[in-house]
């Protein structure tokens, strides 16, 4: 199970029929078949399919993909055979040979909506696979978006750099195959969302968590994790747009990033910022709503 934090996400906006918070399964070789994704994806997840290693043209994996993605397309009752799969196919990549020849066209004449990359064999092993897809998307109109589970933040790098749109970090609490050199979730999405957001790439890059959340209390601490360093920020700004600065300078404060925030960011000056609070206030007072009211938390 994966989860992220949910109002700067991407994922929302890429996956309209997924609900908040954004978790998808993982595509687990040999457990993860058409039958668990289509359920994951009708229960409003992002499922995906445990695809193999085997990229070879005759492969029997490719052949059983192409299977089970027809039968997820039946599942989720899906007629027109050029109408978006709502789920994704996930692969182990450190033999890559003829991952671009075999494997994409059968993704693409499934139109999934996600391809997940996992355990390259060597730091390169991604960038033609996720440049010919990125070709194929743009050139065919195919609406994929392409998912790279990483384990430290040297891959991770790596992976935004070739091109990835959503970063699956897997912590060394995750079951299965991991980084040997990994650390905790609890270390490591922060570190990620954190170098995400010094880069500006905080709403392009999706970040997903993965590893030991398996019920209600790991999805609250894994949104806890993503959230400091996009949905809320710790700022002396807020006070500012509310006329609040009167506070001691050694005090600052974290509130939910709004309106005022992110204009402030775009480079509106405080007089500004502090007018259209003040007209936002005055009327969300008779509306009942204020889009600029500053939420502490
Ligand atoms: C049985 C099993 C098979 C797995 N197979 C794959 C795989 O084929 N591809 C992959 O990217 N990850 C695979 N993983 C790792 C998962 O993507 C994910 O990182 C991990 O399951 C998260 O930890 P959790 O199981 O504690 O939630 C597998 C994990 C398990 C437990």
């Amino acid at each position: 199970m994966a989860t992220t934090e949910f109002r700067t996400s991407p994922l929302q906006r890429w996956f309209p029929h997924t609900t908040v918070p954004f978790i998808a399964n993982a595509p687990m070789y040999g457990f993860a078949t058409a039958d668990l994704a289509a359920a994951v994806t009708a229960a409003g997840g992002f499922g995906f399919i445990g695809a193999g290693f085997d990229f070879a043209a005759q492969s029997s994996q490719l052949q059983a993909l192409d299977a089970e993605l027809s039968k997820a397309r039946s599942l989720l009752k899906i007629a027109g055979p050029d109408e978006k799969l709502p789920l994704g196919a996930g692969f182990i990549t450190f033999r890559p040979d003829g991952f671009v020849e075999n494997a994409i066209p059968v993704l693409f004449k499934h139109r999934v909506a996600g391809i997940w990359l996992a355990f390259p064999g060597t730091s390169t092993d991604h960038a033609p696979i996720i440049s010919a897809i990125r070709h194929s998307r743009e050139k065919e109109g195919w609406d994929v978006k392409i998912f790279v589970q990483v384990g430290t933040m040297k891959v991770a790098k790596e992976a935004i750099e070739q091109g990835a749109d959503v970063l699956v970090v897997q912590g060394g609490d995750a079951g299965g195959h991991q980084w040997g050199q990994g650390a905790s979730i609890m270390a490591l999405v922060p570190e990620v969302k954190e170098s995400l957001r010094e880069i500006g790439k905080s709403t392009d890059v999706g970040v997903v968590a993965a590893g030991g959340i398996v019920d209600g209390k790991g999805c609250v601490a894994a949104l806890g994790l993503a959230d400091g360093a996009t949905s809320t920020i710790k700022s002396r700004q807020h006070d500012v747009f509310q006329s609040t600065d009167f506070w001691p300078a050694q005090y600052d404060g974290r509130a939910v990033i709004g309106r005022s925030y992110e204009d402030y960011e775009k480079g509106m000056t405080d007089k500004e910022n502090i007018d259209k609070y003040k007209i936002a206030r005055d009327t969300g007072a008779k509306t009942g709503g204020n889009e600029r009211g500053i939420v502490w938390a």
